[in-house]
């Protein structure tokens, strides 16, 4: 088991306390927030309308992503796109393998990959918010991709599939949002099968925030209240027991949006995108 002695800063939590939301916080309340914020998206996704990018312009400045292969989805997913880096940089997506994202939003990474699948895969997207749910299906309705594409309601601290059932989870910027990361990453673990990866992107903090604005819904629902330090994800990681992750891109996602406006400047925040395993 991994063993951790970090302590932040003074009034900062040390690295094992990011891993769940502070004592006393309204983690029901975080939950209505999350879906009202993501309900907005799903039904107005009009960039520099949040505090944080949304859409395929900024997928493609911003992170990375391939231009002509966004162009292939629908509009009506790609424009509910709200990830925070770029997982399809973090490893291959092999041939006939079956890919879930945890939290998929309007599908953009799940469609990017069921692309590559084939007919013997199988991509399966779980996410909490009907809105973005209904803009995935209607994208994996209109695009006609041999593999068969699964949306389907839930959380990904609870997820509706067995045990070793999957290849690959895909999740992008997502694991902020948890109220505790450990149980969504040993959900991530219990439906991967041994020798299974996680291409995971993250919001990541160069520094802990201090207890009043990690207990802030408004601040968490945005991707920075929970957001970890890198070194805490990573900890988080390997504590569950994925094997050996890599960073495979830094990205700054938040570049141009008002967060610093609504904030406080004194912020830093980055995504890192990377790959971990389940041993065989
Ligand atoms: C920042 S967006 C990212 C969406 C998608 N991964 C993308 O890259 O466009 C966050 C997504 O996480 C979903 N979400 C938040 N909490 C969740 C949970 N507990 N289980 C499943 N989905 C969740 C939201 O509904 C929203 O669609």
């Amino acid at each position: 088991m991994h063993q951790d002695t970090t302590s932040g800063p003074e009034g900062a939590p040390s690295t094992h306390d990011t891993w769940v939301c502070p004592t006393g916080f309204d983690s029901a309340r975080l939950h209505e927030a999350v879906v009202a914020m993501y309900e907005t998206v799903a039904r107005s996704p009009r960039p520099g309308a949040f505090h944080f990018h949304v859409g395929a312009d900024y997928a493609v400045q911003r992170l990375g992503y391939p231009a002509a292969d966004l162009a292939e989805l629908p509009a009506a997913c790609t424009r509910r796109f709200a990830g925070v880096g770029n997982p399809l940089l973090a490893g291959p997506v092999p041939e006939g393998a079956v890919v879930l994202d945890h939290a998929c939003g309007s599908g953009t990474d799940l469609l990017l990959a069921a692309r590559r699948l084939g007919p013997a895969g199988h991509a399966i997207g779980v996410d909490i918010t009907p809105g973005m749910r209904a803009a995935a299906m209607d994208a994996a309705r209109a695009i006609a991709f041999d593999t068969p594409i699964e949306i389907l309601p839930g959380s990904f601290d609870q997820l509706p599939l067995p045990a070793r059932s999957v290849d690959l989870v895909l999740s992008n910027g997502v694991l902020n949002l948890a109220s505790d990361k450990l149980q969504v990453l040993r959900e991530t673990w219990r439906v991967l099968r041994p020798g299974g990866a996680l291409y995971l992107a993250d919001v990541v903090l160069g520094r802990p925030l201090a207890a009043p604005s990690r207990s802030n819904a408004a601040l968490w629902a945005a991707c920075v209240g929970g957001a970890m330090t890198e070194a805490a994800l990573l900890d988080a990681m390997l504590h569950v027991g994925f094997h050996a992750p890599r960073i495979a891109a830094r990205h700054d996602p938040f570049a141009g949006t008002r967060l610093p406006l609504k904030f406080g400047s004194d912020i830093q925040v980055a995504s890192v995108t990377l790959s971990a395993h389940k041993p065989v």
